[in-house]
Protein backbone atom coordinates (compact mmCIF):
# COMPACT_ATOMS: atom_id res chain seq x y z
CA UNK A 1 0.00 0.00 0.00
CA UNK A 2 1.45 4.04 -0.75
CA UNK A 3 1.01 5.62 2.26
CA UNK A 4 -0.67 9.28 2.02
CA UNK A 5 1.59 11.21 4.51
CA UNK A 6 4.63 9.84 6.47
CA UNK A 7 6.87 11.21 9.29
CA UNK A 8 10.50 9.94 9.18
CA UNK A 9 12.07 10.16 12.51
CA UNK A 10 15.60 10.43 11.93
CA UNK A 11 18.36 10.66 14.73
CA UNK A 12 21.30 13.09 14.63
CA UNK A 13 24.74 11.84 13.94
CA UNK A 14 28.45 12.33 15.21
CA UNK A 15 31.16 11.32 13.01
CA UNK A 16 34.83 10.41 12.66
CA UNK A 17 34.64 9.60 16.31
CA UNK A 18 38.61 10.92 16.41
CA UNK A 19 40.58 8.85 13.76
CA UNK A 20 37.95 7.66 11.44
CA UNK A 21 37.68 11.11 9.62
CA UNK A 22 35.10 10.21 6.38
CA UNK A 23 34.86 6.58 7.74
CA UNK A 24 33.31 6.43 10.78
CA UNK A 25 29.47 7.61 12.31
CA UNK A 26 27.45 6.69 15.20
CA UNK A 27 23.54 7.69 15.36
CA UNK A 28 22.89 9.80 18.72
CA UNK A 29 19.32 9.77 20.09
CA UNK A 30 17.99 12.93 19.42
CA UNK A 31 16.01 13.31 16.78
CA UNK A 32 14.80 15.43 13.51
CA UNK A 33 11.40 14.65 11.83
CA UNK A 34 10.17 15.36 8.61
CA UNK A 35 6.53 14.78 7.58
CA UNK A 36 5.81 14.24 4.14
CA UNK A 37 2.66 13.71 1.58
CA UNK A 38 2.39 13.87 -2.27
CA UNK A 39 0.29 17.29 -2.99
CA UNK A 40 -0.95 19.64 -5.56
CA UNK A 41 1.38 22.25 -5.25
CA UNK A 42 4.32 22.23 -2.59
CA UNK A 43 4.18 23.75 0.88
CA UNK A 44 7.31 23.92 3.06
CA UNK A 45 6.45 24.37 6.45
CA UNK A 46 9.23 24.76 9.43
CA UNK A 47 8.71 24.65 13.02
CA UNK A 48 11.17 25.75 15.65
CA UNK A 49 13.70 28.77 16.28
CA UNK A 50 16.00 26.89 14.63
CA UNK A 51 14.38 26.58 11.26
CA UNK A 52 13.99 30.13 10.78
CA UNK A 53 15.47 31.40 7.60
CA UNK A 54 15.53 27.96 5.85
CA UNK A 55 13.93 27.96 2.22
CA UNK A 56 10.14 27.31 2.17
CA UNK A 57 10.25 27.06 -1.78
CA UNK A 58 11.72 23.97 -4.37
CA UNK A 59 15.04 25.06 -3.08
CA UNK A 60 14.52 23.33 0.14
CA UNK A 61 17.09 20.79 0.52
CA UNK A 62 14.32 18.88 2.01
CA UNK A 63 12.48 18.96 -1.54
CA UNK A 64 15.38 18.63 -3.62
CA UNK A 65 16.66 15.67 -2.50
CA UNK A 66 12.80 13.95 -2.48
CA UNK A 67 13.01 14.89 -6.33
CA UNK A 68 16.54 13.00 -6.49
CA UNK A 69 14.46 9.55 -5.21
CA UNK A 70 11.65 10.29 -7.77
CA UNK A 71 14.19 10.46 -10.41
CA UNK A 72 15.84 7.50 -9.94
CA UNK A 73 12.78 5.44 -8.85
CA UNK A 74 11.92 6.05 -12.67
CA UNK A 75 9.53 8.22 -11.44
CA UNK A 76 7.66 11.43 -12.28
CA UNK A 77 8.92 14.60 -10.45
CA UNK A 78 6.13 14.99 -7.59
CA UNK A 79 4.80 18.10 -5.67
CA UNK A 80 5.54 17.76 -1.69
CA UNK A 81 3.78 19.18 0.96
CA UNK A 82 6.20 19.06 3.52
CA UNK A 83 6.92 19.94 7.61
CA UNK A 84 9.77 19.89 9.16
CA UNK A 85 11.30 20.21 12.45
CA UNK A 86 14.28 19.12 14.88
CA UNK A 87 16.07 18.89 18.20
CA UNK A 88 19.55 18.68 16.12
CA UNK A 89 21.19 21.73 16.50
CA UNK A 90 22.21 23.24 13.32
CA UNK A 91 26.27 24.13 12.14
CA UNK A 92 27.86 22.01 15.48
CA UNK A 93 28.81 19.48 14.12
CA UNK A 94 25.55 16.80 15.34
CA UNK A 95 24.47 15.58 11.72
CA UNK A 96 22.08 17.92 11.27
CA UNK A 97 22.01 18.60 7.30
CA UNK A 98 22.82 14.92 7.30
CA UNK A 99 19.60 14.21 8.75
CA UNK A 100 17.72 16.59 6.83
CA UNK A 101 19.09 14.28 3.39
CA UNK A 102 18.42 11.16 5.13
CA UNK A 103 14.85 11.97 6.13
CA UNK A 104 14.20 13.93 2.65
CA UNK A 105 15.51 9.91 1.20
CA UNK A 106 13.42 7.70 3.13
CA UNK A 107 10.00 10.25 3.05
CA UNK A 108 10.13 10.62 -0.53
CA UNK A 109 10.77 6.28 -0.95
CA UNK A 110 8.13 5.34 1.39
CA UNK A 111 5.61 7.55 -0.69
CA UNK A 112 6.61 5.79 -3.90
CA UNK A 113 6.36 2.69 -2.24
CA UNK A 114 10.00 1.95 -1.38
CA UNK A 115 11.09 1.02 -5.06
CA UNK A 116 14.63 1.80 -4.27
CA UNK A 117 16.53 -0.31 -1.34
CA UNK A 118 18.63 1.12 1.63
CA UNK A 119 21.61 0.31 -0.18
CA UNK A 120 20.79 3.02 -3.35
CA UNK A 121 19.23 5.38 -0.55
CA UNK A 122 23.23 5.12 0.75
CA UNK A 123 24.31 6.01 -2.79
CA UNK A 124 22.49 8.96 -2.80
CA UNK A 125 22.99 10.55 0.47
CA UNK A 126 27.05 10.12 -0.20
CA UNK A 127 27.45 11.58 -3.13
CA UNK A 128 25.23 14.52 -1.96
CA UNK A 129 27.68 14.63 1.32
CA UNK A 130 30.90 13.69 -0.23
CA UNK A 131 31.32 11.16 2.95
CA UNK A 132 29.26 8.31 3.87
CA UNK A 133 29.84 8.92 7.67
CA UNK A 134 26.83 11.23 9.02
CA UNK A 135 24.46 9.89 6.71
CA UNK A 136 25.22 6.18 6.98
CA UNK A 137 24.67 6.54 10.74
CA UNK A 138 21.40 8.14 10.68
CA UNK A 139 20.48 6.25 7.46
CA UNK A 140 21.49 2.56 9.69
CA UNK A 141 21.25 3.70 13.14
CA UNK A 142 24.16 2.31 15.44
CA UNK A 143 28.00 2.85 14.40
CA UNK A 144 28.95 2.68 11.06
CA UNK A 145 31.75 1.95 9.36
CA UNK A 146 32.22 3.06 5.74
CA UNK A 147 34.24 4.25 3.10
CA UNK A 148 32.75 6.77 -0.12
CA UNK A 149 34.94 6.17 -3.27
CA UNK A 150 33.53 8.81 -5.28
CA UNK A 151 31.31 6.32 -7.16
CA UNK A 152 30.13 3.90 -4.94
CA UNK A 153 29.83 3.90 -0.68
CA UNK A 154 29.79 0.53 1.39
CA UNK A 155 29.24 0.43 4.99
CA UNK A 156 28.40 -2.15 7.58
CA UNK A 157 26.73 -1.41 11.03
CA UNK A 158 27.66 -2.43 14.28
CA UNK A 159 25.61 -2.28 17.23
CA UNK A 160 26.91 0.10 19.82
CA UNK A 161 27.70 -1.83 23.67
CA UNK A 162 24.59 -1.00 25.66
CA UNK A 163 27.40 0.35 28.43
CA UNK A 164 28.40 2.98 26.07
CA UNK A 165 26.73 7.13 26.51
CA UNK A 166 28.02 10.12 24.97
CA UNK A 167 28.24 13.24 26.89
CA UNK A 168 28.57 15.92 23.88
CA UNK A 169 29.25 19.87 24.78
CA UNK A 170 28.20 22.31 22.22
CA UNK A 171 29.24 25.63 21.94
CA UNK A 172 26.70 28.49 21.47
CA UNK A 173 29.22 29.52 17.77
CA UNK A 174 28.48 27.51 14.73
CA UNK A 175 31.12 26.38 12.70
CA UNK A 176 30.39 25.52 9.28
CA UNK A 177 31.61 21.49 7.28
CA UNK A 178 33.26 24.04 4.89
CA UNK A 179 34.88 26.32 6.93
CA UNK A 180 36.31 23.43 8.97
CA UNK A 181 37.26 21.45 5.76
CA UNK A 182 39.42 24.32 4.35
CA UNK A 183 41.37 24.21 7.55
CA UNK A 184 42.59 20.89 6.88
CA UNK A 185 46.15 20.33 4.54
CA UNK A 186 46.23 19.21 1.06
CA UNK A 187 48.55 16.55 1.69
CA UNK A 188 49.42 14.41 4.63
CA UNK A 189 52.68 12.64 6.25
CA UNK A 190 52.98 8.83 5.62
CA UNK A 191 53.44 8.05 9.61
CA UNK A 192 50.05 10.47 10.11
CA UNK A 193 48.12 7.89 7.43
CA UNK A 194 49.46 4.70 9.11
CA UNK A 195 48.94 6.50 12.62
CA UNK A 196 45.15 7.36 11.88
CA UNK A 197 44.80 4.17 9.81
CA UNK A 198 46.19 2.22 13.21
CA UNK A 199 43.97 3.49 15.48
CA UNK A 200 40.86 4.00 13.29
CA UNK A 201 41.37 0.26 12.92
CA UNK A 202 41.90 -0.50 16.67
CA UNK A 203 38.72 1.68 17.33
CA UNK A 204 36.35 -0.49 15.16
CA UNK A 205 37.99 -3.62 16.82
CA UNK A 206 37.28 -1.94 20.18
CA UNK A 207 33.67 -1.33 19.26
CA UNK A 208 32.90 -4.65 18.24
CA UNK A 209 34.80 -6.69 21.07
CA UNK A 210 33.48 -4.22 23.47
CA UNK A 211 36.67 -3.38 24.46
CA UNK A 212 35.45 0.00 26.32
CA UNK A 213 39.56 0.49 28.06
CA UNK A 214 40.68 0.12 24.68
CA UNK A 215 39.01 3.24 23.37
CA UNK A 216 41.16 5.45 25.13
CA UNK A 217 44.18 4.69 23.17
CA UNK A 218 42.22 3.94 19.90
CA UNK A 219 39.96 7.53 19.92
CA UNK A 220 43.24 9.46 18.71
CA UNK A 221 43.74 11.56 15.31
CA UNK A 222 46.59 12.87 13.01
CA UNK A 223 44.50 14.02 10.20
CA UNK A 224 41.88 16.68 11.18
CA UNK A 225 41.97 17.37 15.05
CA UNK A 226 45.11 19.44 14.92
CA UNK A 227 44.12 21.27 12.07
CA UNK A 228 40.81 22.61 13.78
CA UNK A 229 41.73 23.15 17.42
CA UNK A 230 42.81 26.63 15.93
CA UNK A 231 38.90 27.25 14.90
CA UNK A 232 37.71 26.02 18.36
CA UNK A 233 39.35 27.75 21.62
CA UNK A 234 39.39 24.63 24.21
CA UNK A 235 39.56 22.18 22.08
CA UNK A 236 43.32 21.28 22.60
CA UNK A 237 42.99 21.23 26.46
CA UNK A 238 39.91 18.78 26.32
CA UNK A 239 41.24 16.41 24.12
CA UNK A 240 44.20 16.24 26.06
CA UNK A 241 43.00 16.03 29.31
CA UNK A 242 39.03 14.47 29.21
CA UNK A 243 40.41 11.28 29.69
CA UNK A 244 41.92 12.07 33.13
CA UNK A 245 38.43 13.44 34.17
CA UNK A 246 36.00 10.42 33.33
CA UNK A 247 36.05 10.05 29.41
CA UNK A 248 36.37 6.72 27.78
CA UNK A 249 37.45 8.46 24.70
CA UNK A 250 37.20 12.28 23.23
CA UNK A 251 36.82 13.34 19.96
CA UNK A 252 35.46 16.77 18.12
CA UNK A 253 32.17 15.74 16.66
CA UNK A 254 32.20 15.88 12.86
CA UNK A 255 33.48 19.19 11.78
CA UNK A 256 32.99 20.81 15.26
CA UNK A 257 32.52 22.91 17.67
CA UNK A 258 31.00 20.36 19.92
CA UNK A 259 33.05 17.85 21.24
CA UNK A 260 31.87 14.15 21.89
CA UNK A 261 32.93 12.27 25.01
CA UNK A 262 32.32 8.58 25.36
CA UNK A 263 31.29 7.19 28.53
CA UNK A 264 30.79 3.65 30.54
CA UNK A 265 27.42 4.79 31.59
CA UNK A 266 28.09 2.53 34.57
CA UNK A 267 30.37 5.05 35.95
CA UNK A 268 28.32 7.12 38.34
CA UNK A 269 27.28 10.30 38.43
CA UNK A 270 30.11 12.23 40.72
CA UNK A 271 31.97 11.04 37.70
CA UNK A 272 30.10 11.75 34.79
CA UNK A 273 29.39 15.39 36.45
CA UNK A 274 33.41 16.26 37.00
CA UNK A 275 33.62 15.31 33.26
CA UNK A 276 30.81 17.62 32.07
CA UNK A 277 31.72 20.39 34.37
CA UNK A 278 35.67 19.91 33.07
CA UNK A 279 34.22 20.88 29.60
CA UNK A 280 31.66 23.36 30.17
CA UNK A 281 34.76 25.04 32.52
CA UNK A 282 37.69 24.44 29.53
CA UNK A 283 34.82 26.08 27.29
CA UNK A 284 34.50 29.01 29.26
CA UNK A 285 38.23 29.49 30.55
CA UNK A 286 38.23 29.98 26.92
CA UNK A 287 35.12 32.64 26.73
CA UNK A 288 33.29 30.03 24.81
CA UNK A 289 30.13 29.22 26.54
CA UNK A 290 28.74 25.14 25.75
CA UNK A 291 25.83 23.47 26.58
CA UNK A 292 25.99 19.85 27.56
CA UNK A 293 24.11 16.93 26.70
CA UNK A 294 23.85 13.07 27.52
CA UNK A 295 23.26 11.23 24.45
CA UNK A 296 22.30 7.44 24.27
CA UNK A 297 24.01 5.89 21.22
CA UNK A 298 20.93 5.45 18.50
CA UNK A 299 20.74 1.73 17.69
CA UNK A 300 17.95 2.81 15.31
CA UNK A 301 18.19 4.58 12.17
CA UNK A 302 15.50 6.60 10.09
CA UNK A 303 12.18 4.99 10.72
CA UNK A 304 9.51 5.76 8.69
CA UNK A 305 5.94 5.59 9.79
CA UNK A 306 2.38 5.86 7.96
CA UNK A 307 0.87 9.37 9.61
CA UNK A 308 -2.42 8.82 10.83
CA UNK A 309 -5.01 11.56 12.41
CA UNK A 310 -4.54 10.56 16.16
CA UNK A 311 -0.72 11.74 15.91
CA UNK A 312 0.75 14.56 17.07
CA UNK A 313 1.24 17.40 14.76
CA UNK A 314 5.05 18.80 14.39
CA UNK A 315 4.36 21.92 15.73
CA UNK A 316 2.86 20.49 18.73
CA UNK A 317 6.55 18.47 19.27
CA UNK A 318 8.02 21.74 18.34
CA UNK A 319 6.16 23.13 21.24
CA UNK A 320 7.54 20.43 23.64
CA UNK A 321 3.86 19.60 24.20
CA UNK A 322 4.64 15.68 23.65
CA UNK A 323 6.40 12.59 22.38
CA UNK A 324 6.54 11.74 18.95
CA UNK A 325 5.83 8.27 17.55
CA UNK A 326 7.51 6.81 15.05
N1 LIG B 1 33.78 13.72 8.19
C1 LIG B 1 33.28 15.05 7.99
C2 LIG B 1 34.33 16.06 8.42
C3 LIG B 1 32.04 15.21 8.80
O1 LIG B 1 34.93 15.85 9.47
O2 LIG B 1 34.54 17.05 7.73
C4 LIG B 1 31.41 16.56 8.68
O3 LIG B 1 30.36 16.56 7.81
Amino acid sequence: MIPQRVRVQVPASTANLGPGFDALGMALELYGWIDMSIAEKTVVTLYGEQMKGLPTDKSNLVYQVAQLVFEAAGEPAHELDIAMYSDIPLTRGLGSSASAIVGALVGANALIGGKLSGYELFQIASRLEKHPDNVGASLFGGIVAAFWDGERAEHIRLEPDDRLEALVAIPSFQLSTEKARHALPQQVSMSDAVFNLSHASLLVAAFATGNLPMISQAMKDALHQPYRAALVPGMETILREATEHGALGIALSGAGPTMLALVDGSSGQASKEKLERFLVETFRAEGVQADTMWLKPSPQGAAVSVLRETDLSLELISQGKGEVRA
